[in-house]
């Protein structure tokens, strides 16, 4: 059996001569949240449809709870939830009347169901208000409701915390860590949003134009920023001259007249402080800096940041 609830290879979606999805291979572990991250158009969304046989694949192979996907969807599909583009809820019926459709056609007699996957998302059991007059968030929540309600093992949301406000956001991110961690839930979640993804993926996706460009745990990618010394002095270029032949170390880069950072970060400040008064320059500000996981996705994806 193998150790990943989903793997990809090759996967590959043209769309006449375009890729939107380019020879992709990920790996999801279970018990874990694997967040997919990328801009708009960056090929999220024509991945989960993929992985969930909604549109078939140009070429490649999807394999899901160890088995290929392409022969058993009987099997997988009811094993498991997905919010990918939005349920036709009915507006002149509430929540749990929608609900209770669904639940039907799933054959899933108990009102149980239904009770606690509205629990979980914080929407009221038998409440009178009818869809058409849920906020944009509330309709979000029913959606998850719905992903959730057959009690899948796996679970595919592609951005669910579109339109939410703030609050919302954190609920819906709550209810999603307690999915995973008290219920043993493995999810696939998407996003444009680099912070979303880094306060609640375990592992993270890069894909950026149909490419996966980096796949690893998010405790990795954060290990993977840069480190270094910020020097803001009196003469950059000098500076670079007196770490180089004090120190050895050509591993600085000079901004301007006054900033200069060096990248070994191991070399002792406090000299170098030392010998940059000696040698008249004078010092404003030392500091140990860190790359933040947006300018690592800048550095890594060529172009713009992601906020
Ligand atoms: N049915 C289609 N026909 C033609 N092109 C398509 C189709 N579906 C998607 N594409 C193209 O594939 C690319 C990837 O689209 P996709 O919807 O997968 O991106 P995404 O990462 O989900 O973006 P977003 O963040 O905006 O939801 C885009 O260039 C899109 O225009
Ligand atoms: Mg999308």
């Amino acid at each position: 059996m193998s150790e990943y609830m989903i793997e990809t290879r090759d996967l590959t979606k043209k769309y006449g001569t375009q890729s939107s999805v380019s020879h992709l291979d990920i790996h999801v572990k279970k018990g874990r949240i694997y967040g997919l991250l990328g801009r708009n158009g960056a090929g999220k969304t024509t991945t989960m449809r993929m992985l969930l046989g909604l549109t078939a694949p140009t070429s490649g192979e999807v394999k899901i709870f160890g088995k290929p996907f392409a022969g058993n969807e009987k099997e997988i599909l009811p094993r498991i939830g997905c919010l990918i583009e939005s349920p036709g809820f009915y507006p002149n019926l509430t929540g749990t009347e929608n609900l209770k459709i669904f639940a039907d056609l799933r054959g899933l007699r108990s009102p149980k169901y239904i009770k606690s996957a509205l629990e979980l998302v914080n929407l009221p059991y038998r409440d009178k208000k009818l869809f058409s007059q849920y906020s944009l968030g509330m309709k979000q929540r029913l959606a998850i409701a719905l992903a959730v309600m057959h009690n899948p093992e796996l679970l595919i949301l592609d951005e669910p915390i579109n339109g939410l406000d703030p609050i919302g956001i954190a609920e819906v991110r709550d209810f999603i860590r307690e999915l995973c961690d008290a219920m043993g839930k493995t999810i696939l979640i998407s996003s444009h949003i680099l912070s979303e993804i880094s306060l609640l993926a375990d592992d993270v996706g890069i894909i950026d134009h149909g490419n996966l460009l980096e796949e690893e745990s998010l405790k990795e990618l954060e290990e993977k920023n840069a480190k270094y010394i910020h020097f803001c002095v009196s003469n950059a270029q000098k500076a670079a001259q007196v770490i180089a032949s004090s120190f050895g170390s050509k591993n600085v880069q000079v901004s301007d007249g006054n900033n200069l950072y060096l990248y070994d970060t191991d070399l002792p400040v406090e000299k170098i402080n030392r010998n940059f008064m000696e040698e008249g320059i004078g010092i404003r500000e030392a500091h140990l800096c860190e790359d933040t996981l947006e300018d690592y996705f800048r550095r890594i994806t060529g172009g713009e940041g992601i906020a």
